[in-house]
């Protein structure tokens, strides 16, 4: 069997360990031959791409990025299905695994269900917001990065007396915004999930300074205050269309400083949670997932996507990780709750 692999959307860290998870079992066990997809869609509807070999994927488990690029190609633009028939015809590709978040998969399982292709695909996201898997790969990366910038503000912060405001990615959900900030014993922690209030967040910020600490807000990007209905910041959209997060410390810092009288300085993280390796639990949780995606594909499981339930590695179908995005449930908010302030 020959198949063609691509990655996808945003890149994340483990990426380059899954892609050498499938190579080395589908070579080692299943006999099958690879093809690298340069960009993701854009590769296969152009014709970009390479026989992938275990050369290839040799030490790139604890590699960041993605040795294959990536782009937001949307699959059904310049040619979609019928050009991609061809080019796979033409290489004599039989499937594909697609490793992507919510639009990849959308799109992967569209083209199973409604053009019979053969693709099976793998979950990715550091904003860990896609359903029926426990965790994504590139999700442990991002909240450790963010962990240890917020430890190293509250030592200047600390110094200065100042509170610090500390942006972290997610889009639509807090999962990185939740555990950095548990991690780091942040003062306050606000989430897309759940408004709060200017009143509220001052609040906090001045019972801890009152106890003599530096105050530490973690807010994630799409978090809207209570009483506004949408972004503070706009940041406009991207090249497809999306709405483009970012910039919500800024806004905040300045209010805190204001209500409260407390010096406040903002940082955002951004892109930084997406670079460089993968920690030692993502590059393990990827290998895995590609192995599993190699047997999937092996095994004509078209529409099915490996997933991590528990301390497994199971199947499951692609469309349910983008039925319904997982986004933090209220008890883990009532729980992070009694540690602010
Ligand atoms: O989905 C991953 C993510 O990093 C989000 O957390 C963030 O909002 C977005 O991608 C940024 O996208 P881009 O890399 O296109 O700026």
């Amino acid at each position: 069997m020959k198949i063609g692999v691509l990655t996808s959307g945003g890149d994340c860290p483990g990426l380059n360990a899954v892609i050498r998870g499938i190579v080395r079992k589908g070579i080692r066990t299943h006999d099958a031959s690879f093809v690298g997809i340069r960009d993701g869609w854009r590769g296969l509807l152009e014709d970009d791409m390479f026989d992938m070999t275990m050369l290839d994927v040799r030490g790139l488990s604890g590699r960041g990025g993605t040795i294959l690029g990536t782009s937001r190609t949307h699959p059904y633009e310049d040619g979609g299905p019928e050009r991609m028939r061809e080019v796979m015809a033409a290489h004599g590709i039989d499937s594909l695994i697609a490793i992507g978040g919510e639009g990849t998969l959308a799109g992967a399982s569209r083209l199973v269900q409604e053009e019979g292709l053969h693709i099976v695909g793998v979950p990715k996201t550091i904003d860990n917001d896609l359903g029926n898997t426990d965790y994504t790969f590139g999700f442990d990366t991002a909240q450790s990065i963010a962990t240890e910038a917020i430890d190293r503000l509250r030592t200047t912060a600390e110094s200065h007396h100042r509170c610090m405001v500390i942006e972290v990615m997610g889009r639509n959900v807090g999962w990185i915004a939740l555990h950095a900030g548990m991690a780091a014993g942040a003062h306050a922690i606000l989430m897309p999930e759940f408004p709060v209030s200017f009143d509220q967040i001052a609040e906090w910020v001045t019972s801890a300074k009152d106890r003599g600490r530096a105050p530490i807000v973690v807010v994630a990007e799409g978090f809207v205050p209570e009483g506004f209905d949408s972004q503070v910041a706009d940041q406009g959209v991207d090249s497809r269309g999306r709405v483009r997060l970012g910039g919500i410390a800024n806004y905040l810092a300045p209010q805190i400083e204001e209500i409260t009288g407390i010096e406040s300085r903002a940082t955002i993280l951004g892109h930084l949670q997406r670079g460089g390796s993968p920690t030692a639990y993502d590059r393990v949780l990827s290998t895995r997932l590609g192995m599993a995606a190699a047997d999937l594909a092996q095994h004509g499981h078209w529409g099915k996507m490996a997933s991590l339930k528990g301390t497994d590695i199971v199947s499951v179908e692609m469309s349910s990780a983008v039925h319904s995005l997982k986004s933090v449930p209220l008890h883990r908010w009532e729980e992070a709750q009694v540690l602010f302030g």
